[in-house]
């Protein structure tokens, strides 16, 4: 055995780990990914034919508050100026995202003012008087009144979930955005671009330390190699970020995730598609949520005039053999990965990490600063004073 640690998964909270183990405290690490890159879902590539920087398994803006972050993340990469804006589809129209004075003066063909419009969509949201909302509609209502819910947020959800939306719990939904100004900037924090030379650029220069090696290809579970669950747990200090009901070999049963899938198009008979990054479709006769077309992504960079490449996403319940994306939560999942930590508690120097070991969903930033947490409260005093790994 050539590591002072194993880690499950190559994504951000796997990825920054090893640097900090490696760079940090000069200990050899190695990942096993059973992907054949690097980078778990943030990693991007350069679509062939079009020249364009694609990310693979769908947009990922990054965007942070946190210092730590933003100084850990310039450490790889330098960010470029991008803010990102949406817009939506919605019955032949084009309206600005997230719902703002702009959206709702558009929508009611009006010239409100913010205490007007405030006025307007409280009166609207009473529709229901004092019932308790008892489905998903009727929250919706409850929340931004009948005309918005029903343009905006009530099919595009439906999409997102493949479920009638008279059949969906009130539960998914707490809050609506709706903003009461013209700012349309879809993030509100201090930081927000893309790496300047792709995402696949500062993923790999995350591990660029010959003390670092990373087995793409090579499953955890799969008995074959010198690395595997049975292998190296009890032997060696593991991060594992993977799911974490895999992990248990379901015994306690299956946590529920939403996936998506992506169709993607090369076309060449125009070199803009859309005139933005994403646009959303928020009616039933569009069968995908959102098309991103990639170019827009990166204004700054000379990209062919003639082509352009485009991703229409499709958002579904994910089987046990998909990619889980988006953990779903449902009080029944709450009651399983209960159990889970439990189990994950006991297991001898593992540590159970990022979106899919905490069944949680983790933005880029979240996962880096979890992992920097990780990697201060328990790895180095771990490895510098032999203090147990929990
Ligand atoms: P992952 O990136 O999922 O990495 C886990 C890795 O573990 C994968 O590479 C997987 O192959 C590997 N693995 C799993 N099981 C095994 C096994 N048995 N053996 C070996 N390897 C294994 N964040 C943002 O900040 N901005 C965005 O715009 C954004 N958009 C997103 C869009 C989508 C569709 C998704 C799914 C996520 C998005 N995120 C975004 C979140 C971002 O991808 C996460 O922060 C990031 O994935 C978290 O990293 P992670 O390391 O926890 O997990
Ligand atoms: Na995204």
């Amino acid at each position: 055995m050539d590591a002072d640690l194993v880690v499950v998964g190559s994504g951000l909270f796997g990825l920054t780990i090893a640097e900090r183990v490696a760079n940090d405290l000069g200990k050899r690490v190695v990942i096993v990914e059973r992907r054949s890159h690097i980078g778990g879902n943030a990693w991007s590539e350069t679509e062939p034919i079009t020249g364009i920087e694609v990310h693979r398994y769908g947009a990922h803006l990054f965007h942070t508050s946190n210092e730590k972050v933003w100084d850990y993340v310039n450490r790889f990469t330098s960010f470029t100026g991008y803010q990102h804006h949406v817009y939506t589809t919605h019955k032949g129209v084009v309206f600005p995202m997230p719902v703002n004075l702009g959206t709702i003066n558009q929508f009611f063909s009006a010239a409100y003012r913010p205490d007007q419009a405030k006025a307007l969509i409280k009166e609207q949201s009473q529709e229901l008087g004092n019932k308790e909302p008892s489905n998903f509609v009727e929250k919706g209502i409850s929340l931004v009144g009948r005309p918005l819910y029903e343009a905006f947020f009530m099919n595009y959800t439906a999409k997102q979930w493949q479920t009638e939306p008279e059949n969906l719990p009130a539960s998914i939904v707490s809050r609506l955005p709706v903003r009461y100004t013209y700012n349309n900037r879809y993030f509100n924090d201090t930081y927000e671009g893309l790496p300047t030379d792709g995402y696949g650029a500062w993923l790999t220069r995350m591990i660029d330390n010959p003390l670092i090696t990373v087995l793409t290809e090579t499953d955890f579970f799969d008995d074959s190699h010198e690395y595997s669950k049975s292998k190296v747990v009890g032997t060696v200090p593991v991060v594992y970020t993977g799911p974490v009901d895999r992990y248990f070999d379901y015994v306690e049963g299956d946590l529920s995730w939403r996936t998506i899938d992506l169709e993607e198009e090369v076309l060449t008979d125009t070199g803009d598609f859309q005139g933005t990054s994403v646009m959303n479709y928020a009616d039933l006769d569009v069968p995908f949520t959102r098309i991103h077309e990639f170019r827009h992504f990166h204004p700054e960079r000379h990209y062919p005039t003639d082509k352009t490449v485009i991703h229409r996403e499709y958002s579904r319940f994910a089987k046990r053999d998909d990619e889980p994306y988006y953990p779903i939560n449902t009080d029944d999942d709450r009651a399983k990965l209960a159990k889970y930590r439990e189990l994950a508690a006991s297991e001898p120097e593992v540590i159970f990490g990022g979106r899919l070991g905490t069944y949680k969903y983790l933005d880029m930033h979240m996962a880096i600063a979890s992992a920097l947490m990780t990697y201060e409260t328990v790895l180095r005093p771990h490895f510098n004073d032999g203090d147990p790994v929990k």
